[in-house]
């Protein structure tokens, strides 16, 4: 239990007591820590649920909470608001108990379900941009807080590999080398192993391509009859599509480890391709699909829509499938193979029409209930002309040009802080690569999910407020703290005991780690996360400018405060660890 289902439990209890009922015993922090901890503000609905007063009611309950030891004040503020400060040798207790625990006091669901997570989306022979960097900070975070707590996540990439790109590349390729054997309709096989592109190629010949398309009909109708075939089965363009996916995908995977993102499974739109037609069988069977100018499309409005959702298109006239198609199709892969509980989708805000049909056709068509099926949307990273990012030569940034911006100004930003000398030149760009890429994925982190933010590196970067580097310096103190306080002879981390304010407000936000990990994960939003290891960063500040360590002469309070240091650097680690976020040993 967290310690505000702790407390809701037992002034719930006191409510229960006096006939009430106990949901109004639920228990917050203090909207005023300078008046109290926690409190309850359940005594002013109860009351007019009952129809009594609500001073009176409260009275009522606070006389039973006064006999419980754990309390050392309760207090009526206002009209019947029930203030809650606990006995510090309650609070000592607590903490003795999660620093027994490898979670430090996480939460548990009590109802573990089993999540494939669809957070990549990276496209085959595109560079990854900045709306694929947000989904892979924020899902592989989600996972890892979907993990913590209990629940099985199967993370997928799914990859973009079966749109309209694949045409393209496919004659653009077949323009600059007619005479491979893949273009050959005639040609048997077996078709050669090695690819005959480069990465560089891809990168080259999808740009070219896609240009061709834009500006000439002819060419763009070439591609879409392509992609056609290809989704169709046609050996050679599979063949050559196989080199496309193998090639990027080697790419892809090293972007993603560099910045700390790794898949369960690496499957992509292609792989539910098969289960179409099958599963339009059973579309058609039940009725829901209607002909519209020779595409076929499952109706998905309903009377009570306030907007208008327009109808999934299952087929274009040519045959082709759409982006609703494969994810659609996706959905029966999944349930198959993994039987999911729930399936989450970490994808850009601006899709959310997108999965509201797919959700409502595999509603419709019985694949999987509505209810199972989470698009959890996020905003853009902006540029300072408030349009999403791009780089200074204006085109989509790449994770790689990313990371080394971020590193080199790391480096820059150690340097000014005299932080990081004095190291060899291999640790010390380790380190810059650790504070950057903490920068960035914190930043992105710390930001409330779906709105959208300015990337601004300077902000990111600074060493004072929310940020990566200010708590990873944070952790690093504390680390250094405690081995000076070893090195003083000043012996082992022991019980707590609580005498000093600092320790105190120390205890209640490590306390408070199990309420911030329960919120993050019920509201998916990492962001309250970031706020609470901003909270212990800086509670641990105020305890150590406040209270002596390694020189405090008692030796029951010495070994009590290296307790709350190192439970604060055990949080800490925790937390980056959740948030996906390396921290150096030291800077
Ligand atoms: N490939 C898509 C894109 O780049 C994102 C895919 C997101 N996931 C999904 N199941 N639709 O926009």
């Amino acid at each position: 239990m967290t310690i505000l289902e702790e407390l809701s439990r037992r002034v719930g209890d006191a409510f229960a007591e006096a006939g009430l009922d106990r949901q109004y015993g639920r228990v917050k922090p203090a909207d005023r820590p300078d008046l109290a901890q926690f409190q309850c503000n359940g005594a002013l609905a109860a009351a007019k649920a009952a129809k009594q007063n609500p001073r009176a009611l409260a009275e009522k309950v606070c006389a039973r909470l006064r006999s419980d030891a754990a309390f050392k004040q309760i207090a009526i503020a206002g009209p019947g608001f029930i203030n809650i400060t606990l006995e510090d040798d309650a609070l000592a207790r607590r903490l003795g108990v999660i620093v027994e625990d490898d979670r430090l006091g996480g939460w548990q669901t009590p109802a573990p379900t089993k999540i494939v997570l669809d957070y990549g989306g990276p496209n085959v022979a595109k560079p990854l941009h900045v709306g694929h960097l947000r989904a892979a900070i924020i899902g592989e975070c989600l996972k890892r807080i979907f993990r913590c707590a209990g629940d099985t996540v199967v993370g997928d990439v799914h990859l973009g590999d079966w749109g309209l790109p694949m045409g393209q590349l496919i004659t653009e390729l077949q323009r600059e080398q007619p005479d491979l054997v893949y273009f050959d309709a005639a040609f048997k096989g077996p078709y050669p192993d090695q690819p005959p592109v480069s990465l560089t190629d891809l990168e080259r010949l999808y740009p070219q391509a896609s240009a061709a398309c834009k500006a000439d009909r002819a060419r763009a109708d070439e591609a879409r009859q392509a992609t056609a075939e290809l989704q169709q089965g046609r050996p050679g363009y599979l063949a050559l599509w196989k080199h496309f996916v193998a090639v990027s995908r080697a790419a892809i995977e090293q972007e993603y480890e560099d910045l700390g993102v790794t898949f369960d499974l690496w499957k992509g739109e292609a792989d539910a391709a098969p289960l179409i037609p099958e599963m339009a069988a059973g579309l058609a069977k039940k009725g829901l699909i209607e002909d519209s100018d020779g595409a076929q499309v499952i109706r998905v409005a309903s009377g009570e829509d306030t907007k208008k959702i327009p109808p999934l298109m299952l087929f274009k006239s040519d045959g082709g499938v759409t982006y609703g198609t494969t994810d659609l199709a996706t959905i029966v892969d999944r349930v198959r193979s993994e039987k999911p509980d729930r399936i989450i989708y970490v994808v850009d805000q601006r899709q959310a029409l997108h999965f509201e049909q797919v959700f409502r056709a595999a509603d419709l068509g019985g694949l999987f209930a509505a209810e199972r099926l989470e698009h959890i949307g996020f905003g853009t990273m902006n540029g300072n002309d408030g349009k999403p990012f791009k780089t200074r030569e204006g085109g989509v940034l790449r994770l790689r040009e990313m990371i080394d911006m971020v590193t080199e100004r790391a480096l820059a930003r150690l340097a000014e802080n005299g932080l990081a000398e004095g190291y060899d030149a291999a640790e010390t760009n380790d380190i810059a690569r650790k504070v950057g890429v903490a920068a960035l994925k914190f930043a992105d982190l710390s930001n409330p999910r779906i709105s959208d933010y300015i990337f601004d590196l300077d902000r990111f970067m600074a060493f004072e407020g929310k940020t990566g580097p200010y708590l990873l310096y944070a952790r690093v103190r504390v680390r250094s703290v405690l081995a000076k306080a070893e090195a003083a002879g000043a012996g082992a981390p022991g019980p707590m005991t609580i005498t000093a304010p600092e320790e105190r407000a120390l205890a209640l936000v490590l306390l408070g780690f199990g309420d911030a990990l329960q919120n993050a994960h019920q509201k998916r939003l990492p962001h309250l996360l970031c706020d609470h290891a901003f909270s212990l960063a800086q509670a641990f500040s105020k305890f150590y400018a406040g209270c002596r360590i390694a020189d405090e002469a008692d030796p029951a309070i010495r070994a009590s405060r290296m307790g709350l240091a190192a439970a604060s650097g055990r949080q800490l680690d925790l937390i980056f660890d959740l948030l996906g976020i390396q921290a150096p040993a030291r800077m």
